[in-house]
């Protein structure tokens, strides 16, 4: 059963927080429309605090690199957090900034 909070949560997400995200990602490519120089500057800002400049920091999960070749999956837990993680959902960034992110994310060593 879903509380009253998570059906209000799910309410929301789904008629405000959908993306298209064939317009954001060359699926044959698997590459984000985004600037990994941009992005790296955002990450070691935001992101780096927790999962570290190489994407390693957080224990028993993957190392970023190495799961960032599905842009689709990137973008979703960029935006939406990781559920029962104290991922957060980064929405008031642009979504280019988001973009930009998972490009740099696709750089990062994968173990
Ligand atoms: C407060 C700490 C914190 C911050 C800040 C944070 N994360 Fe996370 N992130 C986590 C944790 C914890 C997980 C869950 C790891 C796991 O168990 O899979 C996670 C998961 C992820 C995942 C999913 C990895 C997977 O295995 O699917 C991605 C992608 C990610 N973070 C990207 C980012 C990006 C990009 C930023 C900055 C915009 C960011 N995170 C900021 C803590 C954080």
């Amino acid at each position: 059963m879903l509380s009253a909070g998570d059906m209000s949560d799910l309410a929301l997400f789904v008629s405000k927080g959908q993306v298209d995200m064939a317009k954001h990602i060359d699926y044959t490519a698997k590459k984000p429309k985004g600037n990994a120089a941009k992005g790296e500057v955002y990450f070691n800002t935001l992101c780096a605090g927790c999962h570290g400049k190489d994407g390693k920091k957080v224990k028993d999960a993957p190392a970023l690199g190495s799961v960032a070749s599905n842009p689709q999956e990137m973008l979703h837990k960029v935006l939406n957090g990781q559920p029962g993680e104290s991922m957060p959902a980064m929405r008031a960034l642009d979504i280019q900034i988001s973009l930009d992110l998972v490009a740099h994310l696709q750089t990062l060593p994968k173990e």
